[in-house]
Formats: structure tokens, C-alpha cells, sequence
């Protein structure tokens, strides 16, 4: 693994530290998986064929298996706050194939962590991971259009508007419309 990677390991901010994810945190992604709300707009969620267990499980082994793999692709951090220790979300950085020098970031809050900052501030270190630890020239984000409180972190972060694809996220529900999808960017 190149050395700059290894930063990865040393992820932090203010309030909060951005650690690999471990059996141990089962609990957390559960939690995620099992509220209708917080997965409303996240595609791999909550689908069709899938219960709360299954994403969990899916999603942990991916984060961890993730974490192992050089040179990297994908990185799922727990977010965890200073003060207390707790466990409060998901961020995530990785290469966006189809756009070679580009990293996609993105974000997931438990309900009573919202309003405090909290996806911003992680935001802020992931994009700051993406374009001195990874050497991407371009940071982007992606969300479902009606995601207004994700849309905010991106433009907090500065991001602008890619654009808006059309019926671009698959609907989860059988007879549901697929999501608009908004792309927002920043170039180094
Ligand atoms: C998207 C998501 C992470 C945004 O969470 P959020 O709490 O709105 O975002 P932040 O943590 O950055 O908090 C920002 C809010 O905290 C307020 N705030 C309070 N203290 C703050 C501080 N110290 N610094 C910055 N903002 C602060 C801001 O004013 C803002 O409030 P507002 O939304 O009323 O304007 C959350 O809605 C979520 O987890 N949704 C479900 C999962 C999801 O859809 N993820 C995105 C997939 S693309």
C-alpha cells in the first residue's frame, strides 16, 4: 500500500474521528438499515428482495473488505464522535470508474445526530482525503433531486450543480418512479 494511503487510518476532524468499520458496529448499520427514512434515497437500501439484516450484512462486509484492498477503490468510514465515543454514521469516498482523476463522497447520519453539522464537517475531510490522499483532481456527489438536506451538505461544501439526470436513481418500489439524480462538483 503507498504511504499516503496509510493516512487514511488517521482521519479526523473537530468533533470526530472517521474510523475503519468492524464487526462491532453491526449495531449502527442495523440501526441505518432498519429506518425507512434515513434509506428513503439511498438505491442500495431497502430494496425489493432485501430485509434490514441482509443490507447490514451486505453493507459491513463490503466496508470491511474495502478496507483491505490496495490500491484502494473504496473506503467506508464509521464516523465517530470525540467526546463520547458513539457511533453516529457512514461516510464513504471511492474512484468513480467511468471518470478517470474523480472521487464520488457521500454521507448517512442516525436521525438524532442531524442539524449538529456533523455530515458537513466529515464531508469536508473526506473531500480533503479525496484530493490529497487519493490525488483526484475532482470531487463529486451524488443525490436523489428531493434530497434536500443532502443537497444542503454539498453546497455547504462549496460543491456546485453538475446537473440533474432524469429518472437516473432506480425506484425501490414496484410501481414507483425512478429519482431524478443530481451530480454536484468540485474541481481541486
Ligand atoms: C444527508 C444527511 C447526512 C444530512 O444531515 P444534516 O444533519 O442535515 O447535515 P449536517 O450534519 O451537515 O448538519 C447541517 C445542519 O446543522 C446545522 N448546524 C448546527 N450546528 C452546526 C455546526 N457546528 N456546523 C455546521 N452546521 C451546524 C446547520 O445549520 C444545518 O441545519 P439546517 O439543515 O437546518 O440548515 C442526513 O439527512 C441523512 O443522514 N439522511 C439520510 C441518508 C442520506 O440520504 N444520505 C445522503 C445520501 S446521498
Amino acid at each position: 500500500m503507498s504511504k499516503a494511503y496509510e493516512e487514511f487510518d488517521h482521519l479526523e476532524t473537530e468533533r470526530l474521528t472517521l474510523r475503519p468499520f468492524t464487526e462491532a458496529d453491526y449495531p449502527l448499520i442495523l440501526r441505518i438499515s432498519s429506518d425507512p427514512q434515513t434509506t428513503e434515497y439511498l438505491y442500495y437500501w431497502g430494496r425489493i428482495g432485501t430485509t434490514p439484516e441482509s443490507d447490514a450484512r451486505r453493507f459491513l462486509d463490503y466496508a470491511v473488505k474495502n478496507w483491505k484492498k490496495s490500491p484502494i477503490r473504496a473506503r467506508e468510514f464509521c464516523l465517530v464522535l470525540k467526546d463520547t465515543g458513539e457511533a453516529i454514521g457512514d461516510g464513504s469516498v471511492e474512484w468513480v470508474e467511468s471518470e478517470p482523476g474523480t472521487a464520488e463522497i457521500g454521507w448517512i447520519l442516525l436521525p438524532e445526530y442531524r442539524g449538529k453539522g456533523f455530515a458537513t464537517e466529515a464531508g469536508r475531510e473526506l473531500m480533503r482525503a479525496a484530493f490529497e490522499i487519493m490525488g483526484a483532481d475532482t470531487v463529486i456527489a451524488h443525490c436523489d433531486s428531493r434530497n434536500r438536506p443532502s443537497r444542503n451538505v454539498m453546497e455547504r461544501l462549496g460543491m456546485t450543480l453538475r446537473g440533474i439526470e432524469p429518472e437516473a436513481r432506480p425506484a425501490k418500489r414496484l410501481g414507483e418512479k425512478n429519482g431524478d439524480e443530481c451530480t454536484y462538483v468540485l474541481t481541486k
